[in-house]
């Protein structure tokens, strides 16, 4: 792929992540009642590196063609919506579920269902229509939903797992999955708080 056709591929992409982007900050001041609090703490958004879809067709053993990258990388544009609790992000994916304009291609709810590691978000690709003179096409949008506590274990884990290879790998994923149950009886019991509160 080349730099120009890599500027070329992102283009639509980056107006559909700004779009969801747009969504996601109406759904923010909406949402809930002042006395509630806005459901989401941060948001961070990225498109995918030239260098990351080529790693990453390359993986898929597929050459890195545009259009291998448009038929099969669904993360393209990615959005992390960091909130405060689970029942918020339910919540948020209820309601851009019901947009019309929007449609579901995939979702994983490793909330409900953690991943072998402890990895604990929810996962949605969310087709975005644009629309350009006479044609319609989606793209696809990854959205992925973190509690603060969520993304801590995910960042932290992130940064001392990724691409390391430890001797004593076993005990370091052990431990990993036991700061994960922690941190999801520390938030439960925030929430427990919360909810007492009002
Ligand atoms: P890829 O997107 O190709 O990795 O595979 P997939 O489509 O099966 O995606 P998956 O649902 O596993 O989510 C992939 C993304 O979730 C990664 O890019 C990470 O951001 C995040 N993720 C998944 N598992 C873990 C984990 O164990 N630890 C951390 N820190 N992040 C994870
Ligand atoms: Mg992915």
């Amino acid at each position: 792929m080349t730099n120009e056709q890599y500027y070329e591929l992102i283009k639509p992409y980056e107006d559909v992540s700004r779009v969801m982007l747009t969504k996601l900050e109406i759904l923010n001041h909406s949402i809930y009642n002042r006395d509630n609090g806005k459901p989401i703490h941060h948001i961070q958004n990225r498109i995918k590196m030239k260098k990351s879809i080529e790693d990453k067709l390359e993986r898929l053993e597929m050459t890195d063609s545009v259009m291998n990258a448009k038929d099969h990388l669904m993360d393209i544009a990615g959005i992390r919506v960091i909130c405060f609790f689970p029942e918020e992000i339910y919540d948020l994916v209820d309601c851009l579920k019901r947009q019309a304009d929007l449609i579901v291609i995939k979702e994983k709810d490793y909330i409900k269902t953690p991943k072998q590691s402890g990895y604990r978000s929810f996962h949605i690709v969310f087709g975005v229509p644009i629309h350009c003179l006479d044609a319609m096409e989606y793209f696809p949008v990854e959205i992925q939903f973190r509690t603060l506590s969520m993304d801590f274990w995910a960042s932290m884990e992130h940064r001392i797992c990724y691409k390391k290879e430890y001797d004593n790998k076993d005990e370091v994923s052990r431990e990993m999955q036991q700061y994960a149950m922690a941190l999801e009886l520390i938030e439960s019991r925030f929430a427990a708080r919360l909810h007492e509160e009002r």
